[in-house]
């Protein structure tokens, strides 16, 4: 077969979507999928978008009714301000606690097909419940938040009209949720433009950070298609999070998810890092291997990766130049499993900056948005009159 013929066979092979990535890559080991343009999101057939849904969705993903004590919204810790994610390297968690990973911004999740950093959720209707409901997150209950929305006069009546509800009910709050966050979308960057064919649309440096993307710094070994993220796991040796040692409550936080997660004792013992996929499948090998996140949106959601660890691309590139951390620092817990994708860049000064401006040109215009203004609960009826 021709290598041309081969090579839109491996691009028929993703464009099914993102299970075809897999089998494309599997097939045809050494062809990424091309960094392109952004498209539309999929829409699962059984949630499909209508405009009063979006509305119910925002409302909901802004109301703090929804989390255990009624304080914690899932805009808390995807702030629109602060990339739609959440500034602090480990995000802040439910009251009384912090989370254990960095808060990862929901622009762009709707084109997704494994979320959170160990892609424990395989879509937004699936991920809303884990984050409303988990201990260190929303912490809410499901009957608890049908209840409190029953009160609610207005969600009633849109929930009625959307989902055709007597009453509010909670798989229906995720799947509001997910219909709004199939908006928040972030496709008209400058790379969009020049991949859509305007060639003005990169500044000259740009270009060549685009070049050594693809080339001498071989990002687009993990960082492809259109999302730039193949949704593989790497561990990539990233240093410790300063915050693990620092605070209290975060090491509190990280106990807690390793007895949660069901690790032996013995690891229980020694463990001082996230192990990251092994949790998921109890394999060694997959210590510390976490999803290459998407690249878009990236001049607005530093710090970056699962902890926090780097505060802008410019310590991030350092960090690849480096060939990556290593796992010395987990004194011999973490198996050795950097991946040996990684190696020494010898990138010039000249070079990295060039590589920083091309990662800018994967952020356009910042997505503002006000928080909405949310609806009351009905007035509690007169007391009854007691003789
Ligand atoms: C207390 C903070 C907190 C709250 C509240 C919270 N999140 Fe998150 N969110 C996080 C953190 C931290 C992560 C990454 C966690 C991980 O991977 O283990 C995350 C990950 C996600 C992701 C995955 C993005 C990706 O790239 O895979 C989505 C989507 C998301 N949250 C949506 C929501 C929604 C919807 C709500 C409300 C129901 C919500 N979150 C509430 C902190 C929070
Ligand atoms: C071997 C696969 C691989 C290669 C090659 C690679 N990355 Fe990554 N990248 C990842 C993974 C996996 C993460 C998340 C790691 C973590 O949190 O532990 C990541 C994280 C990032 C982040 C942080 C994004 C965020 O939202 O936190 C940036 C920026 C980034 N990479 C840029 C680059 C650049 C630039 C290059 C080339 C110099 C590159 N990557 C090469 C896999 C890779």
């Amino acid at each position: 077969m021709k290598k041309s013929k081969l090579l839109s066979l491996a691009i028929v092979a993703v464009s099914f979507g993102f299970s075809g990535f897999g089998l494309g890559s599997q097939a045809m080991a050494d062809v990424n999928p091309p960094l392109a343009a952004l498209g539309p999101p999929p829409v699962p057939h059984d949630n499909p978008q209508t405009p009063e849904k979006v509305e119910l969705g925002k409302l909901l993903f802004f109301d703090s009714r929804i989390g255990g004590d009624a304080s914690v919204s899932c805009a808390d810790c995807h702030m629109p301000k602060q990339g739609w994610g959440f500034n602090d390297p480990i995000s802040r968690g439910y009251p009384g606690v912090i989370h254990w990973r960095n808060s990862q911004t929901v622009i762009n999740a709707a084109y997704l097909g494994k979320l959170f950093w160990v892609g424990a959720a395989k879509s937004l209707e699936a991920q809303a419940p884990g984050a409303a409901l988990g201990g260190v997150s929303g912490n809410g209950e499901r009957d608890m938040v049908e209840a409190r929305l029953a009160f609610i006069p207005e969600y009633v009546k849109r929930f009625n009209q959307v989902f055709g509800d007597d009453w509010p009910k909670v798989n229906n709050v995720w799947k509001a949720m997910a219909a709004y966050e199939r908006t928040l979308i972030h496709k008209d960057t400058p790379f969009d433009k020049y991949m859509r064919g305007d060639k003005k649309a990169l500044s000259n440096q740009q270009m060549r950070g685009l070049n050594l993307f693809k080339g001498k710094a071989n990002c687009v070994e993990c960082h492809n298609g259109p999302l730039l993220t193949d949704q593989k796991y790497y561990n990539l040796g990233v240093p410790r999070a300063e915050e693990w040692s620092e605070s209290g409550l975060a090491q509190i936080t990280f106990r807690y998810e390793q007895y949660a997660k069901g690790v032996t004792e013995e690891l229980y013992r020694k463990i001082k890092d996230d192990a990251g996929l092994y949790y998921r499948t109890k394999q060694k090998s997959d210590m510390g291997k976490f999803r290459t996140p998407p690249l878009r949106y990236t001049a607005y959601t530093a710090p970056f990766m699962h902890n926090g660890s780097f505060f802008d691309f410019d310590e991030v590139i350092e960090f690849y130049n480096n060939g990556g951390g290593s796992n010395d620092f987990t004194d011999g817990v973490m198996a050795k499993n950097k991946t040996p994708l990684l190696k020494k860049l010898g990138l010039s000064d000249q070079e990295k900056a060039d590589l920083a401006a091309f990662l800018e040109s994967l952020s356009g215009a910042e997505i503002k948005m006000s928080t909405p203004k949310l609806p009351p609960y009905a007035p509690l009826p007169a007391a009854a009159n007691v003789n």
